[in-house]
């Protein structure tokens, strides 16, 4: 018995064919980079690119976004190489169980499911917000005494309970809506380029990058970047307000992830997956870069509103038609995200329970539906409780890092799973292994860096309570412990 051992990838690939456990698979290629697309573009384009413009970096916030997706783009080659040697849902879990061993899956699949779970509760709050902005922009008010109060948000909270009840009635039908909500947004965002361009005025542009200035991003060495407080002399804008504001808009390019917890139900993963990870982080790139270039052109970055940027560009033009636009624009795209996002947090906590770290029993799929049923009731409530009773604005960081760390752990993993099974097929390898997956270690890592100090300590007690459960359940109760298919081999021993 170890913490170490792991999963071999045929008893995880024999594992979904067991009729109990077993998902549908119906997902093209088309289909992933749409639930990609769906999952991606959210909360970070719509309300953080403002702030964080506003507040860190200036127009300089472009050079925020590329950095993030040069950091998400290695991340995502390494996905891919997993994804399409170990076809199985849980996404990072499944591949770090078949390497790293189970401890270290442990932690990525708690990890990845307070980004999944935290994710889609921050996203109802965003998503809670415009729909406020747009029942107001068309006249109708939201009653005072239904929420939106200080205690409790009755909007987010039924917006989670419906798309709750869409998931666990099956993933094909719940991507159908999807696709509606998904062409509808990139219409949104494309609007937004093609509309703003020519209110751009170029002089908002100088400076580019904003001197670096005294100050804090927040009070005290708690809310300062980790980085900062340790080399001292903090600041804001510059260099330095460049890179925090990466770690932040970081969150934006959060859920490609999301495509690979799908594995399971695409019908050609092995080529399917990279294929649908990396067009629709492609795509999103663009797309966000040029609304980036958009807004700090159409507004001085100082002027920008931290709360509705977008919206607000465009009433500041005498254009609030346009606004009402974008606001029901953000009600629709948000919610796929929220939808999305619980379906992966679904899919990483099935992989886990399936295996015996969680209760087995939730992993139960509902003959009818093909969906593990339980589980989406159970992340379906949790999600709603967080979205409609924390405070708006206060766990993105904790997003960030937790998905952060994931990656990192993620990259590392492949040129391990090369070394020690050499044999399997890849239809995707990671060109200049080992260096880019390092490489892309090392980004993550210094990113998270860039995350405040109280993120640092709430990352730590989530990782705790993660090591209790752990020790407390799952490692007496693993399938792989109890020698469940064939005897787990113990790479960790290995010369
Ligand atoms: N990337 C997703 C968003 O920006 C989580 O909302």
């Amino acid at each position: 018995m170890s913490i170490w051992r792991t999963k071999s990838v045929e008893l995880s690939m024999a594992d979904t064919e067991d009729p109990e456990f077993k998902l549908k698979k119906n997902l093209s290629a088309l289909d992933l980079t749409v639930f990609g697309i769906g999952v991606i573009i959210g909360a970070g384009i719509f309300t953080l690119t403002g702030r964080v413009a506003q507040a860190y970096a200036g127009p300089g916030v472009v050079f925020s976004f590329v950095i993030a997706a040069i950091c998400c783009g290695l991340a995502a080659l390494c996905y891919a190489e997993f994804a399409s040697t170990v076809p199985v849902s849980g996404s990072a879990y499944t591949f770090s169980y078949a390497t790293l061993g189970e401890m270290i899956a442990w932690i990525i699949g708690w990890d990845l499911i307070l980004e999944l779970m935290l994710g889609a509760s921050v996203v109802a709050q965003g998503w809670s917000s415009y729909f406020e902005t747009f029942l107001g922009e068309i006249g109708l008010g939201w009653p005072e005494s239904l929420g939106y109060g200080d205690t409790f948000d009755l909007p987010a909270f039924l917006l989670v309970a419906i798309l709750t009840v869409l998931v666990a009635f099956g993933i094909k039908e719940s991507l159908r809506v999807n696709l509606v909500l998904v062409a509808l947004k990139l219409f949104i965002v494309l609007f937004v380029i093609v509309a703003g361009i020519q209110f751009i005025d170029t002089d908002n542009y100088k400076p580019f990058v904003p001197a670096s200035a005294p100050g804090t991003t927040g009070e005290g060495w708690l809310h300062t970047p980790l980085i900062q407080t340790v080399f001292g002399a903090p600041g804001v804008y510059g260099v330095a307000g460049i890179l925090f504001a990466a770690s932040l808009v970081f969150f934006a390019y959060i859920g490609f992830d999301v495509v690979a917890t799908t594995a399971e139900e695409a019908r050609n993963p092995q080529k399917d997956l990279p294929r649908g990870i990396i067009a629709s982080l492609v795509i999103c790139t663009i797309l966000y870069v040029a609304v980036a270039l958009v807004i700090t052109g159409m507004v001085k970055y100082d002027d920008i509103n931290p709360d509705a940027a977008l919206a607000t560009a465009f009433i500041d033009q005498g254009k609030d038609g346009y606004a009402t636009l974008i606001s029901a624009g953000a009600v629709a795209g948000l919610t796929t995200v929220v939808m999305t996002l619980m379906i992966g947090a679904v899919r990483v906590f099935f992989a886990m329970s399936r295996d015996g770290l969680m209760p087995t029993a939730l992993a139960h799929v509902h003959p009818r539906t093909g969906t593990p049923v339980r589980i989406t009731l159970a992340i379906g409530l949790v999600v709603a409780l967080v979205a409609s009773l924390t405070p708006i604005g206060k766990l993105e960081e904790m997003v960030n890092i937790g998905t952060l760390s994931a990656f990192a752990l993620v990259s590392i993993a492949v040129p391990i799973l090369r070394k020690n099974r050499p044999d399997l097929e890849r239809s995707f390898r990671v060109p200049f292994s080992p260096f880019l997956p390092w490489l892309s270690a090392a980004i993550c890592l210094f990113l998270m860096l860039n995350l405040t100090a109280e993120t640092w300590l709430r990352f730590l007690v989530w990782m705790a309570l993660g090591f209790a459960i752990y020790f407390g359940y799952g490692y007496r109760h693993s399938r792989v412990g109890q020698g469940a298919g064939e005897p787990a081999k113990d790479y960790s021993r290995r010369d």
